[in-house]
């Protein structure tokens, strides 16, 4: 198997960073391939974490990282995230596709005015994808260009009656707002210039030579722009084929798809959550899991492994196997359940709703499922390098149970946050 593509199979947060980390050891070059500063991914190792907005997070390894075209790039925060890890005596080897979409503060503006109602992280995802698909956008290749200034003031100009019409500035402060983000922007362009450039073809040059090459999704599969809980999703596709189309994956090249999931649910922001816990239970098992944004730091809404959406998110973005992350959490509570189907009127359905109010009043089919077997650190770290067949008897089902739904096998099981906490079978 040469190239590995990694996607969230629920709403975000599953863990990629973690997986990704424990991956990026046996692979060449790791590539994000969308969204932005709206990812948080945690790495821990040796007792430091990290939390990567931008950078792949196969940086602990010393790999090569590749920001691809279709990842949408906040400058000034990509900057502050690469200083912090170099003060950190990290070495990052990073490289940033000169056709990756600009993130300006007017988008964060736009954002911060427009995005309550979906509850975006405000990071200015939606607004930059918009103008990127209306033309209108710039790309990393305008900021390192000999008229970089130029170009800004030009592209600002293109948006200028909307941001004032929106009462985003008004005619003077876009005037002053113009001036300074352009000189402020062109000089991020220059910091930039060692890093930028065609990115497709380090991975077209490593797809076809000996090297693995690794794809970071960002979000999750049901918050898909196309195929995600509709208008509650991000902007971006967050499929595996993503990686095709914004990190410069090769069809014909062979691929192994992982999807990772929690052994539980979690959502951040707006939008439906059929197995959603309220009241005591939510919040025993929000603190159990720690559960609080990455990047927002919103307290995430939490509830029970919803099966039914996780067959869903594995067929349409053809996942082969699952990492299942948090199983050590899960057995911290009680009352576990899984989702094996939804009812309409007392009807059960046979296809995930399109239309989220639909969703929203979708009536769960449970299954009970027995308590988890907690186990200590040193208890799990006995299992390492065990068969499925070594695991306690609630866990060895509870695999068994989800695998037999979904129509995959589990490959992965993560105990706990750092690297070594992993069991591959
Ligand atoms: P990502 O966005 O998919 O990379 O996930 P996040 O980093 O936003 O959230 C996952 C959180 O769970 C992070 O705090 C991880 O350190 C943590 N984590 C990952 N795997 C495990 C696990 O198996 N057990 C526990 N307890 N924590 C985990
Ligand atoms: P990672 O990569 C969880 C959610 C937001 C909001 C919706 C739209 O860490 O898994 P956006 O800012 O993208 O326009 O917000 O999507 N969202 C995430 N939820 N994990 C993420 O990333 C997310 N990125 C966006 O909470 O509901
Ligand atoms: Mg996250």
């Amino acid at each position: 198997m040469k190239n590995t593509i990694v996607v969230g199979a629920q709403w975000g947060d599953e863990g990629k960073g973690k997986l990704v980390d424990v991956l990026a050891e046996q692979s060449d070059l790791v590539v994000r391939f969308n969204g932005g500063g709206n990812a948080g991914h945690t790495v821990m190792h040796a007792g430091e974490t990290y939390k990567f907005h931008y950078m792949p997070s196969g940086m602990l390894h010393n790999k090569v990282c590749i920001l691809g075209t279709g990842v949408v790039i906040n400058p000034k925060d990509l900057l502050e995230e690469i200083d912090s890890f170099t003060s950190s005596g990290h070495k990052p080897q990073l490289k940033i596709s000169a056709r990756a979409h600009v993130i300006f503060p007017h988008h964060q503006l736009i954002d911060a005015k427009g995005g309550g109602k979906i509850g975006t992280t405000g990071r200015g995802i939606g607004p930059t994808y918009s103008q990127k698909a209306s033309r209108i956008n710039l790309r990393m290749l305008d900021l390192i260009a000999d008229d970089a200034v130029d170009r800004i003031k030009t592209a600002l100009k293109d948006v200028r009656d909307m941001l004032i019409m929106d009462e985003i500035f008004n005619e003077e402060e876009f005037a002053s707002y113009c001036e300074a983000v352009s000189t402020e922007y062109a000089g991020f362009g220059d910091q930039f210039k060692p890093f930028i450039t065609d990115t497709e073809d380090l991975v077209r040059i490593a797809s076809k030579s000996e090297e693995q090459v690794l794809f970071e999704g960002a979000q999750g599969t049901l918050l898909d722009l196309n195929y995600g809980t509709y208008p509650f999703v991000t902007s971006s596709s967050t499929l595996a084929a993503a990686a095709f189309v914004g990190g410069g994956a090769i069809p014909g090249v062979p691929i192994r798809i992982l999807g990772i999931t929690k052994a539980y649910t979690t959502r951040v922001g707006e939008g439906p959550f059929p197995t959603e816990l309220e009241g005591d239970a939510a919040v025993n098992l929000r603190e159990a899991g720690h559960e609080y944004g990455a990047t927002t730091g919103r307290p995430r809404r939490v509830g029970h492994l919803d099966l039914y959406a996780l067959r869903y998110a594995i067929r349409i973005s053809g996942i082969q196997e699952l990492a299942m992350t948090k199983i050590d959490t899960l057995a911290l509570v009680d009352g576990v359940k899984a989702c094996i189907g939804y009812k309409i009127d007392g009807n059960e359905i046979d296809y995930f709703p399109a239309d989220a109010p639909t969703l929203e009043l979708v009536e769960p089919i449970y299954k009970d499922i027995p308590n988890i077997t907690s186990l200590s650190k040193e208890e799990w770290l006995t299992l390492q390098g065990k068969a499925k067949t070594d695991l306690p008897d609630s866990i060895q089902s509870y695999i068994k149970f989800i695998e037999d739904f979904v129509e995959i096998p589990i490959t992965i099981l993560s105990h706990g946050p750092e690297r070594n906490e992993t069991i591959v079978f």
